[in-house]
């Protein structure tokens, strides 16, 4: 399939789902007030692949990205309840020790550009539509 629709009615502030769009994981986190002001707080100047959370997400709450560490195409962790996210409230690459920010953006360890975007829409209030 070219396009994956996903519910995401059920995730709560704080959670996060891995879909499979195209053979590949995506990740679906519904972040918190926090996750986004510290994601909206970064000058992008300062990061090694500038973008700011503005250019990442289509609506704050919700980052949807493609879960594959730019190193050597690893999975972050960072997904569930437990897991390291990293220095910076996002993700971290146990391969090599990556860490990524809570928009998904390379911040330290070995990672060269922040994690992709996929193309999606939201088809309405709790649809999300990948591809
Ligand atoms: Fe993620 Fe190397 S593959 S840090």
């Amino acid at each position: 399939l070219s396009t994956t629709e996903v519910d995401i009615s059920g995730i709560v502030e704080g959670q996060a789902i891995t879909v499979t769009w195209q053979g590949k994981p995506v990740f679906v986190r519904h972040r918190t007030a926090l996750e986004i002001a510290e994601a909206q707080a970064v000058d992008p100047a300062t990061l090694r692949d500038p973008q700011t959370d503005g250019e990442r997400v289509q609506n704050a709450p919700w980052l949807v990205m493609i879960g594959i560490c730019t190193h050597l195409g690893c999975i972050p962790l960072g997904q569930k309840t437990g897991d390291p996210k990293g220095d910076f409230d996002g993700w971290f690459c146990p391969c090599h020790g990556s860490h990524y920010d809570s928009s998904g953006r390379a911040r330290k360890g070995p990672a060269p550009l922040n994690m992709a975007i996929p193309p999606y829409t939201f088809r309405d209030d709790t649809t999300l539509r990948i591809g």
